[in-house]
This record gives C-alpha cells, sequence and structure tokens, in this order.
C-alpha cells in the first residue's frame, strides 16, 4: 500500500491532449501530445486500455508529441500515455484517456426537424427529431457554441431520435444539428446534417415560475451582500497595506525590496 502511495505522489499521470481536438474527418492529420510534469527516459502512447504501447519516445523534456498521419477508421479508439521519470525514478499510472471522434463522409448526414416550430414562447416544450436510413448506433445532438454534443441517445431499435427540451429559455436559442454513430469497431460518426435554428422569444414568466423568480432575488440580495463584503474585506486590506508601506517608509532603512 505506501509503496503505491509514495510512487504516486512521486511519479503523478501525466495528461494527454489531441491537436485538433474535434471536427477530425479520415484523412486528416491529429497530434497527440504526452504532457509530462518533468523529464522522462521515455515516454508511451497505448490505445484502447491495451497493456502494449504503439509507439515510445525517448529523453523527453516536457511534452512528446505523437502524429497520426492520415486518420483511418482503426485510429478512430481512445488513447493514453504513460512515462517512466528519471528524477525521482518511478513509472506513472497512464493519464486520462482521450477520444478520437473521427467523421466518415461516406454515410450520409441524418435528417432533422422542429417542432412545434421555429419560434416559440419560453416554457414551451420543444422536440427535435433525428432519423437516417439505417446505419446508426447512437444519435448525437449538436447545438453551436458547444464543442461536445448537448445530448445523445442509444439505440431503441428504430432508425430515429426524439430529443426533448423542456419549458425552454431563450439561453436554448440556437442552431442545433444532429450526427450518428457508426455501427462497427470504433468512434466514427457520419457529418452533421441540415441545421434547426430555435428561437425563443422572452416573454412573461409562465405560471409557476413566480417562487422561483422569489428565490433568485434572495439569491440577489444576499450575492450583493457578499460582494459588498469583499469589496469592503478588500479595501481594508488596501488601507492597511498603505499604512504599513508609511510606516516602512517612516523607518530609517526601511527599504528591504
Ligand atoms: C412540458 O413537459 C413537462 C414534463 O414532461 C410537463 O410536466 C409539462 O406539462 C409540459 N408542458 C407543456 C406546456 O406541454
Ligand atoms: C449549420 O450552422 C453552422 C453554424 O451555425 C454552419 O457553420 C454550418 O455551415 C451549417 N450547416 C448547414 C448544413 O447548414
Amino acid at each position: 500500500m505506501a509503496p503505491i502511495a509514495a510512487a504516486l505522489i512521486l511519479v503523478p499521470p501525466p495528461s494527454l491532449s489531441l491537436h485538433p481536438s474535434q471536427g477530425v474527418s479520415l484523412g486528416d492529420n491529429v497530434t497527440l501530445r504526452c504532457h509530462l510534469p518533468r523529464m522522462a527516459a521515455w515516454v508511451r502512447l497505448y490505445r484502447n486500455e491495451s497493456t502494449k504501447s504503439i509507439e515510445q519516445k525517448d529523453k523527453v523534456q516536457r511534452m512528446a508529441k505523437f502524429s497520426l498521419n492520415g486518420i483511418k477508421k482503426e485510429d478512430a479508439v481512445s488513447y493514453q500515455c504513460r512515462y517512466k521519470g528519471l528524477k525521482p525514478p518511478g513509472t506513472s499510472q497512464k493519464s486520462d484517456p482521450v477520444e478520437l471522434l473521427v467523421t466518415d463522409h461516406s454515410y450520409p448526414p441524418p435528417s432533422i426537424s422542429l417542432s412545434p416550430e421555429e419560434h416559440v414562447d419560453m416554457g414551451t416544450n420543444v422536440t427535435i427529431q433525428c432519423w437516417s436510413k439505417k446505419y446508426g448506433v447512437a444519435f448525437l445532438l449538436h447545438k453551436d457554441g458547444h464543442s461536445a454534443p448537448i445530448q445523445h441517445q442509444d439505440p431503441d431499435g428504430g432508425t430515429n431520435a426524439t430529443f426533448a427540451l423542456f419549458r425552454v429559455t431563450p439561453a436554448d436559442s440556437g442552431t442545433y444539428g444532429c450526427s450518428y454513430r457508426i455501427e462497427g469497431c470504433c468512434l466514427l460518426f457520419s457529418p452533421l446534417g441540415d441545421n434547426v435554428t430555435l428561437e425563443v422569444i422572452p416573454g412573461p414568466t409562465p405560471p409557476g415560475e413566480e417562487r422561483r423568480s422569489h428565490g433568485n432575488l434572495v439569491v440577489a440580495v444576499v450575492r450583493g451582500c457578499a460582494a459588498a463584503l469583499v469589496f469592503g474585506l478588500g479595501l481594508y486590506f488596501v488601507i492597511d497595506a498603505r499604512s504599513l508601506w508609511r510606516q516602512r517608509d517612516d523607518s530609517p532603512g526601511g527599504e528591504d525590496s
């Protein structure tokens, strides 16, 4: 127990990042960067939680770069890295896995529809339907401004998915699209289909929301008080620091910086 704990503290795990991290299609080039907290004797790259590494770099300072050129289907998996520290010596745990999601443009994008309509009042329940002819094993709902899908749905035996947005607010306004995960080995996805645009018209607070807005008022008042307190404390410290400064200036030979 104790030696393992000591090793974990002495050799903290590295972290792995993908560049680019999204919008990767088959045939593209991707770089994996393994970030190390210290000098390493070697750094190894692993696929899909395998115990066998696929590549190794020796004598690495702060970061090891692994290039994947001409991304193939089989490359659309998860990756991890690990290193052997020099000082203190010891082998790290693997980094958290990162997933390389790849778009396969040979598949048709899914279709999308929005109901009841594109302009709705606040508080309306909106549904977005996505469907494709066959291939999908899961549908993903994307919203512009969000790098990751905002909802996903596993197969229900059919070829369509219904995403619900309950009691929409103006924050739900925006452009939505969907894609589906392609059946098979890997993290392969269809291209994004057409967009639908939702505009939520801000309106009077719907019934049943009054209690919540009352709560918001209380929260706002509490926040205001907290802000005043923080400001007051800040002022106090500034004044305090200034008087300290003055004292220091007054004292003979008070220069120490
Ligand atoms: C919206 O959906 C919620 C949850 O299913 C339901 O309670 C509510 O009555 C629905 N509102 C409208 C306007 O249909
Ligand atoms: C969907 O919207 C995004 C940005 O809002 C835009 O870049 C993209 O071209 C649109 N796609 C289609 C198929 O209209």
